[in-house]
Order: C-alpha cells, then sequence, then structure tokens
C-alpha cells in the first residue's frame, strides 16, 4: 500500500493539542523561540518533559547546545504569538512582552503556563530531534488554554461565552464569512457605504444556522457553513455573534460581491469586532506556515473577542 503522506497528516490533525511556545537564549542573551505542539510530560519522578523540533527549525542547534529551555503554554488569546512564533525570524521577541527566568530564559507574559527545563537528554529520531527537559520550575496561571486541532486553533471558553450569552437572552447575530480564492463575500450597500457579511438576526429576528442557509437559499446563493470560526459577545450590539467559516455555491445575490482580502475598504465595516475577526481571518488564510508543519489544511479560528 503506498504511504500517502498528506492523509497521514490529515490523522495526526484529529489529536487534539495545546500550543506552546519553546524559548532559550543565544550566547549574547538574544532570545530565540519557536511555536510547538509536540509538547508531552513523560515522568514525574524525576520531573520530565519532551518536545521534538524538527530538521527544518532555524532553532534546532540552538536548542539541541542550550542548558536551559522554557516551555510556554499558551493561553487563548495568544493566537497571535503563536502566529509569529511558528514564523522563521530573528526579531519575534520585539513584538511581544517577555522577561528572564530565574534561569535565565524568556518567559512570555501572560502564558497560561510555563515550565523552566534543564536540557536532560535527547534523541534524533527520523527527521525531528527529541528534546527532554528536566522540569526545575513552572509558574501556573488562571484562564483558558489555546488547543489546535486539524490544522486549526480552537478555544474552549467560547463554549462558555455562548452559554453564558445563551442564558442572558442576547440577540444572536448568525453570519457566514465566506471565502473563495483569498476574497470574501460582501453585500456592498453602496448607498450607505457599508460591507456586510451575510448574517440572520442583526434585527433581533429569530436566528438559527437552518434560518441563515434558507435566507440566502431563497435568494440563489447556497451556502455551506463549515465550522463556527468565532463567538463573542458584542456589548455594543448586545448581540451574541457566532460567525462560521463557510463556502458558498451557485448565484451571487444580488448587491453581493467577492472582495479580495487586500482590496477590502475597512472604513466600510462598521463593527469593530467584524473588522479585528476579519482581519485576524485574513492572516491566518494568509499564514503558509501551518501548511508546512500540519500539512495542507487551510487554517481558521475560533477564538472570543472580548
Ligand atoms: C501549531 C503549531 C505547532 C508546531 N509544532 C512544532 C513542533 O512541535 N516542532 C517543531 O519543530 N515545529 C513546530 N511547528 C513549526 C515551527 O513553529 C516553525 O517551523 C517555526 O518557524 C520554527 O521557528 P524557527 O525557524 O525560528 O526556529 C509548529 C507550528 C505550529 C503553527
Amino acid at each position: 500500500m503506498k504511504f500517502d503522506t498528506l492523509e497521514y497528516r490529515k490523522a495526526l490533525g484529529k489529536f487534539v493539542t495545546g500550543v506552546t511556545i519553546i524559548t532559550t537564549c543565544e550566547k549574547d542573551g538574544t532570545p530565540r523561540g519557536f511555536t510547538a505542539n509536540s509538547f508531552t510530560s513523560v515522568s514525574l519522578e524525576p520531573p520530565l518533559i519532551l518536545i521534538c523540533i524538527g530538521d527544518f527549525n532555524e532553532g534546532l542547534e540552538l536548542f539541541k547546545n542550550s542548558e536551559y529551555f522554557a516551555v510556554n503554554i499558551l493561553n487563548e488569546a495568544q493566537v497571535d504569538i503563536s502566529n509569529l512564533f511558528a514564523k522563521p525570524l530573528k526579531n519575534k521577541f520585539e513584538e511581544i512582552e517577555w522577561s528572564n527566568s530565574k534561569f535565565g530564559v524568556p518567559i512570555i507574559k501572560g502564558a497560561l503556563a510555563w515550565l523552566e527545563c534543564k536540557n536532560f537528554d535527547q534523541k534524533r529520531s527520523g527527521d525531528h530531534l527529541i528534546l527532554i527537559g528536566n522540569v526545575k520550575n513552572f509558574h501556573n496561571e488562571g484562564g483558558y488554554p489555546l488547543a489546535y486541532y486539524n490544522g486549526n486553533y480552537i478555544s474552549f471558553n467560547n463554549e462558555t461565552s455562548l452559554v453564558n450569552a445563551m442564558e442572558k437572552d442576547s440577540k444572536t447575530i448568525i453570519g457566514a464569512i465566506i471565502e473563495k480564492n483569498n476574497s470574501i463575500l460582501f453585500f456592498d450597500d453602496s448607498k450607505n457605504n457599508i460591507l456586510k457579511l451575510p448574517v440572520i438576526g442583526e434585527n433581533g429576528e429569530p436566528s438559527n444556522t437552518t434560518k441563515l442557509v434558507n435566507k440566502y437559499s431563497n435568494i440563489g446563493l447556497k451556502i455551506s457553513l463549515d465550522f463556527v470560526y468565532s463567538v463573542y459577545e458584542d456589548k455594543r450590539l448586545d448581540a451574541v455573534c457566532i460567525y462560521y467559516r463557510s463556502k458558498g455555491y451557485e448565484t451571487i445575490p444580488k448587491g453581493y460581491k467577492y472582495v479580495k482580502f487586500n482590496d477590502i475598504n475597512w472604513e466600510k465595516i462598521k463593527d469593530k469586532a467584524l473588522v479585528i475577526m476579519l482581519k485576524r481571518y485574513i492572516e491566518e488564510a494568509n499564514q503558509g506556515d501551518f501548511a508546512v508543519y500540519m500539512g495542507n489544511e487551510t487554517t481558521g479560528l475560533t477564538q472570543t473577542l472580548k
């Protein structure tokens, strides 16, 4: 049987992991780090953990020879940090807040937990180095973890915010982010200078996914809602907003058009929460790095905007 690498990567993507940033310093004190989800706890006595570092990783030699390194377990609000540290850049730490730990390795501000480890053992295995660390110091914070599944980020807190919002009986707006060839489908209300996504529930009318799909199918657009991309409470609109990554088929209704990511006129999107969400979405969609490590999955994001 031929071994199908793409399918294999997809199978691996079914395993839910957290997301960590592995950090250390160069001899001159320059902080270095990369995003890793291969973190696993190995032993309690002594306390050992492991991470796997790919041969493609710029920091491989540095981590291999480091005396200490840290594992920063990200919280759900740190998607940007995960994306940043998944790029082969030299100046990643200029973009974030961090401090030096007891053993002189970088600790990322706001991490859900961090572990300072002494380089304990290592083994080359295939195209990765398995680096085993002996945990010498650690710290825990409250909050929710950032999780990674099937090439996408997920946030457990979404469910909580959804339940909280439903209990509050607020208005629910359900919308679709319909993407095709680096473009998003908008309703272009040129008279009022407004760009809007396909939604249901903005005027307080009853909303659910079936109603959203039916509303647009009545005007010729067939929407397939793939999965929840973002859930947030919009205090200004007094609404819970749930946006789905979606695909659109058949007719583009009158007044709607696909706008290229680069051509979106952000001034025309009045809802600032929507602007933040869409900018993140575009950044994710443009990210090539996930594909390198996790296969050719398109990337997405499900995060609570507060
Ligand atoms: C969610 C996620 C998990 C990753 N996990 C690992 C990992 O466990 N090991 C690894 O070597 N690279 C992993 N990567 C890829 C590295 O973060 C990426 O190659 C990065 O560019 C390495 O940084 P560097 O080249 O500056 O050293 C992951 C990327 C993402 C987005």
